[in-house]
């Protein structure tokens, strides 16, 4: 297939409904309702951009701290949930785990299903549920839910059973910031398309889930993970790209479907990567990652995408890898919610029209 028909067959640059929530400019920047990325990752939290998603503006005091006492108190485990992590099999796939605590919220008698209730009861009980799980599996102890003010902070809590320091917070704010929204990107789209049904909140995210799985949209944070893992030291790794691309391997944490000339997010989050890694001795890692990228832009003329670093900043913060699209997922929720919103204020039922290519009208043969 060529590119244009590769283009159209990807929907490229078609304009699929309106949304006042995020802008991706003409292909280089992104601001979440009119605010610049940058800005919002310096000077605020996860907690202030998801209001600013699903209610349009950013809370004052007052309603900043009425949506964290809202989101403590939804940060529990239902023991039904909690039965239902302990009995996975072994290797048990994190995004499946994902949904099924969507769909066992789906399950209450009193499921919330306006989107800001149900973002709050997600992103009370994801972040707790993952972490139970990931430590049960991994035959740990449970520290119980954290009570810490922030989504990442009480993730780092219950994820290592240790108060986090502070800038190991900060950096995995400044990361679920980023990943909060990105307009029409797949799960997202899967998201509207399911709640133009008049389907759930919770139904909406759970097909969002599935999608986002995939290693060419949120899976792509885990498989860069695994190239940087493959090499151990720059050098290495400049042989190993270099032999990948030869074979016409993708190089996942590279490219993007909207920004052809790097992603506004990368370098946000590669300045919160490079801090991880003098932090916590993983210069190595860095200085790896680095490698990989130079030569990317040396050999393909290809930049990183927001997956690449954050895969070495989830790393510096010793999160599992498997753990790092649920964690993206985590973060998307508000992005989602927020769409669900929007697609049911429009009430369309979203069905486009597709090109028949099949053929044409034939007589039907006789049964043989
Ligand atoms: N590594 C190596 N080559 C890549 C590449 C990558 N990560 N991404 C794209 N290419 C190549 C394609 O193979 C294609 O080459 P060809 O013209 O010789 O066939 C060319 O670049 C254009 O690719 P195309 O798939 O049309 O680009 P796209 O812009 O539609 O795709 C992605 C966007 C994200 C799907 C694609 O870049 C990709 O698969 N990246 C890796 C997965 C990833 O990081 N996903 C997270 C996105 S945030």
């Amino acid at each position: 297939m060529d590119k244009q028909a590769r283009e159209k067959a990807g929907l490229r640059g078609v304009v699929a409904g309106a949304t006042a929530l995020c802008s991706v400019g003409d292909g280089h920047e992104l601001r979440y309702r009119g605010y610049a990325i940058e800005d919002l990752a310096a000077a605020r939290t996860y907690e202030d951009v998801a209001l600013l998603l699903l209610r349009g503006e950013l809370p004052a005091a007052a309603a900043r701290e009425a949506w964290q006492q809202q989101l403590a108190a939804a940060r529990v485990l239902d023991p039904a949930i909690e039965a239902a992590l302990l009995a996975l099999p072994a290797g048990a796939p994190a995004m499946a785990v994902c949904r099924l605590v969507a769909d066992l919220l789906a399950c209450a008698p009193d499921a919330p299903d306006e989107p800001e209730a149900a973002a709050a009861a997600l992103l009370g009980t994801m972040p707790a549920a993952l972490c139970r799980w990931m430590r049960a599996a991994r035959g740990q102890e449970w520290p119980g839910i954290s009570r810490a003010p922030s989504l990442a902070a009480a993730t780092l809590e219950m994820l290592h059973g240790t108060a986090p320091a502070e800038a190991d917070v900060r950096a995995l704010d400044v990361a679920l910031i980023l990943y909060a929204e990105h307009e029409f990107n797949a799960s997202t789209f899967v998201a509207r398309v399911t709640a133009s049904t008049r389907a759930s909140c919770l139904d909406a995210v759970a097909a969002a889930l599935a999608a986002l799985k995939g290693p060419l949209h949120g899976g792509a944070n885990e498989e860069a993970m695994r190239l940087i893992s493959r090499f151990d030291s720059p050098a290495a790794a400049v042989a190993g790209v270099k032999e990948l691309l030869a074979e016409k391997r993708l190089i996942m944490g590279f490219g993007h479907a909207v920004y052809k000339s790097g992603d506004p997010r990368s370098p946000v989050i590669k300045e919160a990567a490079r801090g991880l890694s003098e932090r916590h001795g993983k210069q190595e890692m860095f200085a790896v990652a680095e490698a990989i990228e130079k030569t990317m832009l040396a050999d393909k003329g290809m930049h990183p995408n927001l997956d690449f670093y954050a895969a070495v900043a989830y790393a510096c913060l010793g999160i599992p890898t498997e753990l790092f699209t649920p964690l993206f997922a985590c973060s998307r929720l508000s992005g989602w919610l927020a769409h669900v919103g929007e697609q049911r204020a429009s009430k369309a039922l979203l069905r486009p029209a597709a090109e028949y290519v099949g053929p044409g009208p034939r007589e039907l043969p006789p049964a043989a």
